[in-house]
């Protein structure tokens, strides 16, 4: 069965082209960046009127490139929520605009559930049940998934997400937007244990996080004045990120029998984070898709329409930009 999925929910707008779930055959993603990296981040107005300008030509792109013709596609995916409520509207009125003009199902989908598809998306597939690990911009969420469509939500942050506190804290040092692969890339000529940065909530028994605190720590430091050694800093920030991430993993595997965990979102880009979790969960095994499918596209979004398959009628389609993982 071919899909084409459409993903609008932030920046980026990006349209796919796959097989049966796992096969792509063609992946266009469009982004606004360079705008966003003018005013230090999103500025939702301006990023969805870039999407309208983008999302025809993405969409033709995707179909030109995967060598086939609109008649052999199956269904229409399309990201519902979360996301920014302008941007997704962009993706569902097309997606809709299109299942109406080729007479195509069209497949309402969550954006988070989507991004642990990309597991599928590469070498051997996931065994359920498995945990899934999402650290995006906007969430933190750890999930049992027990198969396609039983999620149990296990936890997520209470404040600020993982991918946000790299970026705010990016911010503070002087890094444009995205803030995450600035402070990847200058940590590794830091030292990690320089700052005593605090791990919010790593010896807490539940499987929740908050990384708030540890924003409020770098700007602390920050107005103390003197000088800040900017790589060790960096390195200081990856390290605690990334401890307490993978430390309530490896508690929730300790809580839930899981054959594998499936890392996803933006910030399961971060080779720092990639290490220290598979090292320490051992033989359970660790999946993490290739760092170009960790960020927002549309293949993964396909992919879990192919798996979660549930065709409404196209008038029923929302935009849901506050919904949650399950
Ligand atoms: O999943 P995503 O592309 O968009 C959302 O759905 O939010 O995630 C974007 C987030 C940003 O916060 C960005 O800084 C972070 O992913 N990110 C990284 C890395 N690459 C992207 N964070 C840490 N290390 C990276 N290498
Ligand atoms: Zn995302």
């Amino acid at each position: 069965m071919i899909v084409l999925g459409i993903e609008t929910s932030c920046d980026e707008t990006a349209a796919a082209v796959i097989e049966n779930g796992r096969k792509i055959l063609s992946n266009v993603i469009s982004s606004s960046i360079d705008l966003h990296q003018k005013t230090g981040g999103i500025i939702p107005e301006v990023a969805a009127r870039e999407q309208i300008k983008c999302i025809i030509p993405v969409v033709q792109e995707a179909i030109q490139n995967s060598k086939l013709e609109v008649q052999d596609l199956k269904a229409i995916a399309v990201t519902t929520g979360p996301g920014l409520i302008g941007s997704l509207l962009v993706g569902i009125e097309t997606a809709k605009t299109l299942a109406y003009i080729w007479k195509k199902p069209i497949i309402p989908v969550n954006h988070l559930q989507a991004h642990l598809y990309a597991n599928w998306l590469e070498g051997k597939k996931p065994q359920f049940p498995a945990l899934g690990l999402v650290v995006s911009g906007g969430h933190t969420e750890l999930v049992l998934i027990k198969n396609h469509g039983q999620y149990q939500w296990l936890g997520g942050t209470r404040d600020d997400a993982a991918g946000e506190c790299f970026d705010k804290t990016a911010r503070l040092l002087g890094f444009p937007y995205p803030g995450g692969p600035e402070i990847a890339r200058l940590s590794e000529k830091g030292n990690s244990q320089a700052y005593n940065l605090p791990r919010p909530m790593i010896k807490q028994e539940n499987l929740d996080f908050s990384f708030s605190g540890l924003k409020t720590a770098v700007i602390n430091l920050k107005r103390k004045g003197g000088k800040i050694r900017k790589a060790d800093l960096a390195a200081s920030i990856q390290q605690a990120i990334a401890d307490v991430l993978v430390e309530k993993t490896v508690q929730a595997t300790k809580k839930h029998q899981v054959k594998n965990v499936l890392l996803a979102g933006g910030v399961a880009a971060n080779q720092l984070l990639r290490k220290q979790l598979a090292e320490r969960l051992g033989k359970i095994k660790l999946y993490v898709p290739s760092p170009k499918l960790c960020t927002d596209n549309a293949t993964y979004i396909a992919s879990w329409a192919f798996f979660n398959y549930q065709p409404i009628p196209w008038k029923k389609i929302k935009v849901n930009p506050g919904m949650s993982i399950c």
